[in-house]
């Protein structure tokens, strides 16, 4: 490879060049699934925000198209959603061709500049032709500013209230909670209700929330509020915390006031999930991005910058009475695996940069794992007692910013059953017990991972090279 691609993931979506960050207005359209993400086409560093867009039919080859919104006299386009509005309430298409609708936020940087505190307001745009061309509402903003200089990131899904009628909801971000909006026109909006005071973690600003129906083991109906915070995670900068409770008339009341993190490695951020997915399979997409802003513009890569997750199903499981949310690999990921590999002597030589690997755990208090290359660069995986890590002090790169050095350690305080891990050239995702515990981490070895040694506690592992798809 050039070594200008040097750390490009081979089965991750990466933009061809520039920046990016979050995913944005993530949905399913006539089979096939769009990715708009937060762009800066001209640099690698964050910019005026685009959104690019890429498709997929599978979930794992991405095709890039051209980049979906500009930037205008209103503002940089912001993080946002997308929705398929089937009985054309918003009047922006017909019957006959009813509209796809983004919701985003304008960032007005001359307004920020100036001094003034509405800089960030909600808007549309429409596509009438699923997805491939988008037309900015000329009515816009739709939601403006109400004196809160973080106002931004709308995700909005269509909920049918319990006296039968459907309405628009807009889970929106708001400095340090979220307010939640309801319109029968996606044009029209109104304050239904406030979420956050005095719960949750705030050692950063709320962004990207998403609010998710679920049911659970025991067949209840429950929602998730999931809310991306920067900075405040469990590890440093940012992550991913989310809340269960109910949602009814456009209030969201928590369970009780338990923090959870859906992911606790340093590097899944933003992360919203898919709309319009066929309802017969029941299923609830995520995807993220792999990135922290604590050190996202300094990542050692040469002419694009950032990556999303795997593609992830949510859903809820109970430990003990306490609900938590599991992060699966989609199962389109199995489409990438070649010949399987058993692993039976301590070290074996890795493949290749793309590689899933498989193991079970046999001692559950301590196990560990490490990959390692020729220059003697270590990526340690371990449980100890009820933590468990990722260790990537001694993995590669790492001067280009002083906190990415760093051993990340999850809790866990029920029994590790099995590993499932997602390597690629400049990241690994870990995934205890299919999703219950999950640790996102991105990683520089200054040469490709070369071996891997199963240390003590793990059994039966089993090792597919990935495909580049
Ligand atoms: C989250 C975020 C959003 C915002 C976008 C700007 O990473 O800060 O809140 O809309 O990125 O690019």
């Amino acid at each position: 490879t050039k070594v200008s691609e040097t750390y490009r993931p081979i089965y991750h979506f990466t933009p061809s060049k520039g920046w990016m960050n979050d995913p944005n207005g993530l949905i399913f359209i006539d089979g096939e699934y769009h990715l708009f993400y937060q762009y800066y086409p001209d640099s690698t560093v964050w910019g005026p925000m685009h959104w690019g867009h890429a498709v997929s039919k599978d979930l794992v080859n991405w095709e890039d198209l051209s980049i979906a919104l500009y930037p205008d006299s209103l503002g940089y386009i912001f993080s946002g959603s997308a929705v398929f509005d089937a009985e054309n309430s918003s009047g922006l298409g017909t019957a006959e061709n009813p509209p796809v609708v983004a919701i985003y936020t304008y960032h007005d940087m001359a307004g920020e500049k100036s001094g003034a505190k509405d800089y960030q307001k909600q808007a549309i745009a429409y596509s009438l032709d699923k997805g491939r061309t988008w037309t900015k509402y000329e009515g816009n903003p739709v939601l403006p500013n109400q004196g809160i200089k973080d106002f931004r990131d709308p995700k909005v899904s269509q909920i049918t209230e319990a006296d039968g009628n459907k309405r628009w909801i807009m889970t929106l971000a708001v400095l340090d909670r979220i307010q939640f909006f309801g319109s029968s026109d996606l044009k029209d909006w109104t304050l239904l209700s406030e979420f956050g005071q005095g719960i949750g973690a705030h050692g950063g600003v709320w962004e990207c929330p998403d609010l998710l129906p679920f049911t659970t083991p025991d067949g209840k109906q429950k929602w998730v509020l999931l809310v991306s915070l920067n900075p405040g995670g469990p590890q440093n900068g940012s992550a991913t915390q989310y809340f269960i409770g109910d949602f009814q008339n456009g209030t969201f009341t928590p369970d009780d006031t338990m923090i959870r993190w859906l992911d606790y490695g340093p590097d899944n951020y933003a992360g919203v999930t898919w709309a319009n997915l066929p309802k017969e399979q029941n299923r609830t997409l995520f995807i993220g991005w792999m990135s922290n802003w604590l050190y996202a513009q300094r990542l050692p890569t040469k002419t694009w910058r950032s990556a999303m997750t795997i593609p992830r199903e949510l859903s809820l499981f109970d430990v003990d009475g306490t609900l938590l949310v599991k992060s699966s690999p989609a199962e389109e990921l199995l489409a990438l695996r070649l010949q399987a590999i058993s692993l039976s002597g301590k070290e074996s030589v890795l493949p290749s940069e793309a590689v899933e690997i498989l193991a079970e755990v046999d001692n559950e208090d301590h196990f560990q794992l490490k990959f390692s290359n020729e220059l003697g660069e270590e990526l340690l995986i371990s449980k100890e007692m009820n933590l468990v890590t990722i260790d990537r002090r001694q993995a590669g790169k790492a001067d280009f910013h002083p906190d990415f050095s760093a051993a990340h350690a999850a809790p866990m305080s029920w029994k590790a059953k099995n590993l499932r891990i997602f390597l690629d050239a400049s990241s690994i995702e870990l995934f205890v017990n299919e999703g219950e515990l999950v640790l996102t981490s991105l990683l520089f070895p200054s040469t490709p991972w070369k071996k891997v040694e199963i240390g003590y506690g793990l059994d039966e592992v089993q090792l597919y090279p990935l495909k580049k798809p």
